[in-house]
């Protein structure tokens, strides 16, 4: 199929500016969306256009702007009231909270509701000042859900493509929302609308029913003034062979010996971010009974809890902190003797080579999110677990329980049955975990990023191609 040109518009850019000492540096920036996206970035797209992650004042915006520019990256600057009202506000104090199913922690606020127009307008600018006649445009998430309609105005005859890569919520949960037909009317400037999930289309297509009052026509699509918008799950997924041939690597090893050196326990591994959608406190609570229930396992077994810095601004994540550290002290004040401790707990972000050497080495990766839109951490476990002598426990409120059926799926909130997997896991059969984890290798391999790209590229090029045909008479 012909390659189209593609702007790809997200939040935040593949890399963030970083103050050191007193310098702006260019770093990858951490997360699902910019770490799988980056990997297809050159194959399908010319341009990105995304925040970098840091205030620049306008003196030096020229410069970082030309930097950019270098990598086919156009920067869209945020102000500190931005900041505050447009990403920590609206989007992670309102949108990211009700969307994970957690309302009671979602701020209704009109100021991050003006915010988050005004800079979703920002977006929508840049878009058009970079697109070329033919361009397609491919927007990204929850931030930006006005941006479709924004640039439509603007540029009636484009085609846009909108990913959501978190959950669409159930319409009861999406009705608390005092903008919800505004948000809805904003993502339908787009031609294609993606969800992770199936259940994620469902919820969508109810909830236009309900609120806008319309229904899909036999093709599953929605007309608006004659312009047909396709509802569609695609699943997402990671760079298989990147993480497969990482875990590969003599650096790799090195840091697989250095962990080794910590003592001769199993290991099982968590890595989140700071958030409260991942189950964080859950996860603790079953390994504490895990503990209290099989004294035999202490000083045999190590949770290595690895949790990203995230957000660190919004209240509700600054307490989940406070209680995260507040558990593991008590599990390791209560369980630890000499020569172990039953959590080695970071607070930061680990280099791709450590990443992988603790992927490769875990006995246990526990992924138990109380709710994800997919949760790639599963699909990196799963790529990088070379010798096939890993087990993947996984929330079945993950997108990603849908594929990976040979994991251990379980529900977070159900404490005893948890603690009862972690055994089951530690314990399984060398045999079983081989034949789990090729199966779960076979569809990660299968379905991996590239699939995704080309499958959402397709559908755009499609329905692009077909709006360009002359219409018979
Ligand atoms: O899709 C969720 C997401 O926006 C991803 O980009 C990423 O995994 C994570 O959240 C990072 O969030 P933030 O940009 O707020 O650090």
């Amino acid at each position: 199929m012909e390659q189209k040109r593609i702007i790809n518009v997200s939040n935040r850019l593949p890399v963030k500016l970083c103050r050191v000492a007193d310098e702006l540096i260019l770093q990858q920036s951490e997360g699902g969306l910019a770490t799988g996206l980056s990997s297809v970035f050159n194959n399908y797209c010319s341009q990105w256009i995304g925040w970098p992650g840091a205030v620049v004042v306008p003196e030096h915006q020229n410069s970082t702007t030309m930097e950019l520019n270098e990598r086919n990256l156009t920067p869209v600057y945020l102000s500190e009231e931005e900041i505050a009202n447009f990403y920590e506000g609206f989007s992670n104090d309102t949108l990211w909270p009700l969307f994970h199913y957690f309302p009671s922690y979602s701020n209704y606020n009109e100021q991050y509701w003006r915010s988050y127009v005004a800079v979703n307008k920002k977006f929508a600018d840049a878009v058009v000042n970079v697109a070329r006649p033919g361009d397609m445009v491919w927007v990204h998430d929850y931030q930006l859900m006005l941006v479709p309609s924004m640039v439509r105005a603007m540029a009636p005859d484009i085609t846009i493509g909108y990913f959501q890569h978190i959950p669409f919520p159930d319409y009861e949960i999406f009705r608390a929302l005092p903008w919800k037909a505004e948000l809805l009317k904003g993502l339908l400037g787009a031609d294609i609308i993606g969800f992770q999930t199936k259940a994620d289309v469902r919820h969508f297509l109810s909830t236009v029913r309900t609120v806008l009052s319309m229904t899909p026509n036999g093709n599953k699509e929605l007309v608006m003034g004659g312009r047909k918008i396709v509802i569609e799950a695609f699943p997402i997924s990671i760079d298989h062979k990147k993480f497969h041939d990482l875990a590969k690597e003599k650096a790799t090893d090195e840091h697989v010996q250095k962990v080794k050196a910590m003592g001769d326990t199993k290991i099982m591994l968590s890595i989140d971010r700071l958030d409260y959608s991942k189950g964080i406190l859950q996860r603790l609570q079953a390994y504490e009974l895990f503990l209290k229930k099989h004294p035999e396992w202490r000083q045999k077994v190590t949770l290595v809890h690895l949790i990203v810095p995230s957000r660190d601004n919004v209240p509700n994540y600054k307490k989940l902190k406070e209680e995260m550290n507040r558990q593991i002290s008590q599990i390791n004040g209560t369980y630890s003797v000499f020569g172990w401790q039953p959590i080695q707990h970071f607070y930061q972000s680990f280099e791709p080579h450590m990443l992988a050497a603790l992927y490769k080495i875990a006995d246990v990766a526990i992924v138990t999110p109380l709710r994800d839109g997919m949760n790639l951490v599963s699909k990196e476990y799963v790529a990088c677990n070379v010798d096939q002598n890993g087990v993947l426990l996984l929330s079945e409120a993950a997108g990603a329980a849908a594929e990976l059926t040979d994991a251990i799926l379980l529900n977070p909130n159900d404490t005893k049955d948890f603690a009862n997997k972690i055994y089951e896991g530690l314990t399984m059969p060398a045999k079983e975990k081989k034949e789990r984890m090729q199966r779960m290798q076979q569809v990660v391999a299968e379905a991996d990023i590239f699939q995704w790209a080309e499958r959402f590229n397709e559908r755009m090029t499609e329905t692009d191609n077909e709006k360009k045909r002359p219409q018979q008479t």
